[in-house]
């Protein structure tokens, strides 16, 4: 295969990493493209019809660098604006075959599978929380279990300006939410971290929190349903370029980038800048 058509993988901005890099580990010979909207971020506290468009922006962007599909690896942008690209933008594009995935289905699958008391609480920024998307889908696929939701205004931000490194600053943020969550129900047992973004706060909320509660995250989640979904696809599995190349791309500063990804990644990552309109 001569042309690069690789897997797009979309976050408002460096959460998404925690998606690609499972997706990664999971599907080594693909090929990946990573667009991080950081100049944009955080879409937490941004309206439907925003976090719409600019997700939209982004999603005929990967679909221009050749992408036949794309995965929203931010739950905001899964919630806001998913269903309406996939009913309504997709089908009158040029090329209708072209797929988009998002985070929330795949682990709404799943996650009741991890609580034996049967109350979830879910951590995530106010447009998810608001959404209603996890209650919602959650009860379609474990109407017996119950989900406590509480948003988390400011953990992305936490994490975009690399505070989340420095304990004194992150360890009161994140407890405060922890505390205000658990105070829901006393029988919480399992907690998703339902925001991409989180995962890089894992070790802190781990530790704040007693060792029968578990803390889920999506990256394993994500990357065993398109596992799954490629064996269902197979026509979409052939279409997809195979030399194992992952490249970055910001709309931020590419060295802001970099930093927090190289960081993150484990290994020198080299972003490119992109400008959306
Ligand atoms: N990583 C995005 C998510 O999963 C964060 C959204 C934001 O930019 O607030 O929701």
């Amino acid at each position: 295969m001569d042309k690069q058509s690789p897997i797009g993988v979309f976050d408002s901005g460096l959460g998404g990493l925690t998606v690609l890099k499972e997706l990664v580990s999971s599907l080594p010979d693909y090929d990946y493209i990573y667009l991080g909207d950081n100049a944009r971020t955080p879409y937490g506290p941004r309206d439907f019809e925003t976090v719409y468009a600019y997700t939209l922006q982004s999603v005929q962007w990967l679909f221009a660098q050749g992408c036949p599909l794309v995965i929203l690896a931010c739950n905001t942008a899964s919630a806001k604006a998913l269903r309406t690209i996939q009913q309504r933008d997709l089908p009158v594009m040029d090329d209708p075959s072209r797929r988009v995935l998002g985070v929330i289905r795949p682990t709404t699958e799943v996650i009741g599978d991890y609580s034996e008391s049967g109350h979830i609480g879910i951590l995530g920024t106010a447009g998810t929380v608001e959404s209603c998307s996890y209650p919602v889908e959650l009860a379609k696929f474990f109407p017996d279990k119950f989900v406590h939701q509480l948003a988390c205004p400011d953990w992305v931000p936490l994490v975009e300006s690399g505070d989340y490194l420095n304990n004194t600053v992150a360890d009161p943020v994140i407890r405060t939410q922890l505390v205000e969550l658990l105070a829901q129900n006393d029988d919480i047992d399992t907690i998703l971290l339902a925001c991409t973004h989180y995962p890089l706060l894992y070790p802190r909320i781990r530790a704040m929190l007693p060792p029968d509660i578990d803390v889920v995250t999506q990256g394993e989640i994500v990357a065993e349903s398109l596992v799954a979904y490629l064996k269902r696809h197979p026509e979409m599995q052939q279409r997809l370029s195979k030399a194992g190349e992952v490249s970055f791309f910001t709309t931020g500063s590419t060295d802001q980038f970099e930093q927090g990804a190289t960081l993150f990644w484990g290994a020198k990552v080299k972003a490119n800048h992109v400008e959306l309109p």
